[in-house]
């Protein structure tokens, strides 16, 4: 099953890419936490694309495109794969589908520009493994520490409020066409992300017609 996880910044594809990952043994594929890992490692590409990340941003196609490219490629996807954060634009869309990157299903996770600040405020990542918390919805055991592999929390530079902005501008310009695009293709399914985790994960599942 080759699935993509489309939505506003803090819609929750991170989160529900993590849980559908475990439940259909597929890997998730999210090139937001590909580049951060690029950026801290301080690779050549990291350097790249740093600033753009942390002024909220989107980089460039072409650099998008090789790495998913790349990375769908290895055995792991074999079964299927996530796609989450990718396709973010027209060109984006198109080019998977000229590489002959197969899509089964697009879930775009739907979510008013009003709750997302709240998300992004309290979101903290795992420095390790890169698990999503929130402080609120979804807490760690431990204040600060990562329930799957201890490693320390921290808090996505781009998630300040005035980046959050810019980032849910770019979303509208450039990326929630995609609806229009793959609702032609007949992939489209939308789910109501203002509801408990578990809650749009059992949502996800139905409309992937998958046994919760
Ligand atoms: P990326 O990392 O993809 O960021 P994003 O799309 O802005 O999305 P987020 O990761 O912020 O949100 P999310 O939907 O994953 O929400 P999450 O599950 O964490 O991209 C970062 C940057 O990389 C881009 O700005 C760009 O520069 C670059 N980039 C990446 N891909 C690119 C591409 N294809 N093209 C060009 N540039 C690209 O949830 C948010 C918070 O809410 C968490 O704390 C979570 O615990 C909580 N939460 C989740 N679900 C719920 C719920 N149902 N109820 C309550 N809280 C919830
Ligand atoms: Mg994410």
């Amino acid at each position: 099953m080759n699935l993509i996880l489309l939505g506003a910044p803090g819609a929750g594809k991170g989160t529900q890419a993590e849980l559908l990952s475990k439940k259909l043994s597929i890997p998730a594929i999210s090139t937001g936490n590909m580049l951060r890992e690029a950026t801290a490692n301080g690779t050549e590409l990291g350097i790249r694309v740093k600033k753009i990340m942390d002024e909220g941003s989107l980089v460039p196609d072409d650099v998008i495109l090789d790495i998913v490219e790349q990375r769908v490629s290895q055995p792991d996807c074999a079964r299927g794969y996530i796609l989450d954060g990718v396709p973010r634009t027209l060109a984006q869309a198109r080019s998977l589908l000229e590489r002959g990157i197969a899509i089964d299903h697009v879930i775009s996770i739907e979510i008013d520009d009003a709750v997302i600040e709240g998300r992004m405020t309290g979101r903290r990542i795992c420095s390790k493994c890169g698990s999503t918390y929130h402080i609120a919805a979804n807490p760690p055991k431990r204040e600060g520490v990562c329930d799957a592999c201890g490693g320390e929390l921290y808090i996505r530079k781009d998630d300040a409020v005035e980046t959050v902005r810019h980032r849910l501008q770019v979303y509208h310009e450039q990326t929630e066409i995609l609806k229009d695009f793959y609702g032609q293709l007949g992939l489209l399914r939308l789910v109501e992300g203002n509801q408990p985790i578990e809650d749009a994960n059992k949502a996800i599942l139905r409309v992937l017609g998958v046994q919760a």
